[in-house]
């Protein structure tokens, strides 16, 4: 048996259940001093006061000393566009003459730069520079991610991104959720008819990624000038059909109705949100959908913040995420991410940290395994060169990680 005992934790904060917490729960998280954890076999078999830890726990363990420090489950990124070619650097003099997001996609930039990179580099090429981006995760904590597809547009390059996206989750510690996004963007073949590609995709690609089992998930991006609410409903029961389950990027720039649909189709989430309206959030909260906000991608577009006080209020579960990708937000920082979350969504620090653990692994079907610290789950938890989780929200822009346990296995830097 593979035995770890994690002793001497100052402070242990979790939050506990393997379900979304909305409303009052979002800010419920457990805390507990001088505790330890023990972990066999991958899962947490004890996890609570030192003084009270079972008899024999040491025993036959490798033993890892917190030495006083903070202890979290291992943080969450439920949304990136981790897999792409190139980087699109260029972009910034056009930025800062004040082009906007979709001003740079319509000259032919923007997400199509990227996806004529993306069809150029070889599937090895995504592969090592994406690994290169997970293990920068797992060093700032992130020990779980989902990632998407959406710089191939066409079924040859969609299928490589979601190969390599499964060679990332086989072949490195993070725990990785799939998402076929093909509708991310109108390629340039099927420029001016949305619709033809979005029948090409649900009659050849969409099929194709079902098949081989390549995603659990299937997105769409809903936003003026790429796909309307009829186009993105079509793809959404599409995959569905399929077994894929519904996620949407919705009211990212423009409400215009994304987050009502995905009420109506009984989507995961609703991610960016913000420019969400009271309508928006009504539909979000009686369909159960989670919001997974994305704050680095306002700062770095210089836009406004998601409503999240409103949608706390609301009863609608609230995940923070990086978005990762070369466009909106070309960093992988999440515990900046979470920074924003406290600073500028004013959310509690619990809080936040609701958002990158439960809520989070709820967002991407993994809440049976983790998202908590407590017996039965998969011992995934960092260790943070902090003696509270405030400190950590409040040192923003330094990475207090100081080590990471995955599934047992304290993680080399
Ligand atoms: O989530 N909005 C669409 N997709 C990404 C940006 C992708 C890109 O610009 O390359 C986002 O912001
Ligand atoms: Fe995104």
């Amino acid at each position: 048996m593979n035995k770890t005992f994690v002793k001497n934790i100052g402070l242990l904060c979790t939050p506990t259940g393997s379900r979304v917490h909305a409303g009052a729960e979002q800010g419920q998280i457990t805390k507990i001093e001088n505790a330890c954890a023990l972990i066999e076999d991958g899962k947490i078999t004890y996890c609570g006061p030192q003084a009270e830890a079972p008899a024999g726990a040491e025993q036959g363990a490798q033993i890892v000393d917190a030495q006083g420090r903070l202890v979290t489950p291992g943080l969450i990124d439920a949304h990136t566009h981790l897999v792409f070619g190139g980087w699109r650097q260029h972009e910034i003099p056009l930025k800062l003459a004040g082009a906007g997001y979709l001003d740079i996609l319509r000259m032919g930039g923007g997400i199509l730069s990227t996806v004529k990179h993306t069809r150029e580099e070889t599937e090895d090429q995504l592969y090592a520079k994406s690994l290169g981006f997970v293990h920068e995760m797992l060093a700032m904590g992130v020990t779980a991610c989902e990632m998407k597809s959406g710089y191939g547009l066409n079924t040859e390059t969609e299928l490589k991104q979601l190969r390599v996206i499964r060679r990332l989750a086989e072949s490195s510690p993070m725990d990785v959720a799939s998402t076929f996004l093909g509708a991310h963007a109108v390629p340039e073949e099927y420029k001016d008819d949305a619709d033809g590609y979005v029948d090409q995709m649900i009659r050849e690609t969409l099929p194709a990624v079902a098949e081989q089992k390549l995603a659990q998930y299937c997105d769409v991006f809903c936003e003026t000038g790429v796909f309307d609410v009829e186009q993105s409903r079509r793809v959404l029961e599409a995959g569905k059909a399929l077994g894929l389950k519904p996620r949407i990027h919705a009211d990212e720039i423009d409400a215009i109705g994304g987050a009502q649909l995905a009420g109506q189709v009984g989507a995961v989430s609703a991610e960016h949100l913000i420019a969400a309206d009271e309508d928006g959030m009504a539909a979000l909260a009686k369909g159960g959908v989670i919001a997974d906000l994305l704050p680095a991608t306002s700062f770095y577009l210089d836009k406004t913040f998601a409503p999240v006080r409103r949608m706390v209020e609301l009863g609608i579960p609230v995940v923070i995420a990086s978005d990762f990708n070369p466009g909106s937000c070309p960093s992988l920082n999440l515990p900046f991410a979470m920074n924003l979350g406290l600073l500028r969504y004013k959310l509690t620090p619990e809080e936040v940290l609701t958002a990158v653990t439960i809520n989070a692994a709820c967002s991407i079907g993994m809440e049976d395994r983790l998202g908590s610290l407590e017996t039965g789950k998969q011992g995934d938890l960092v260790i943070w060169d902090a003696p509270d989780w405030e400190m950590l929200l409040y040192r923003f822009g330094s990475n207090l990680c100081h080590t990471v346990i995955k599934a047992g296995q304290p993680l080399a830097r």
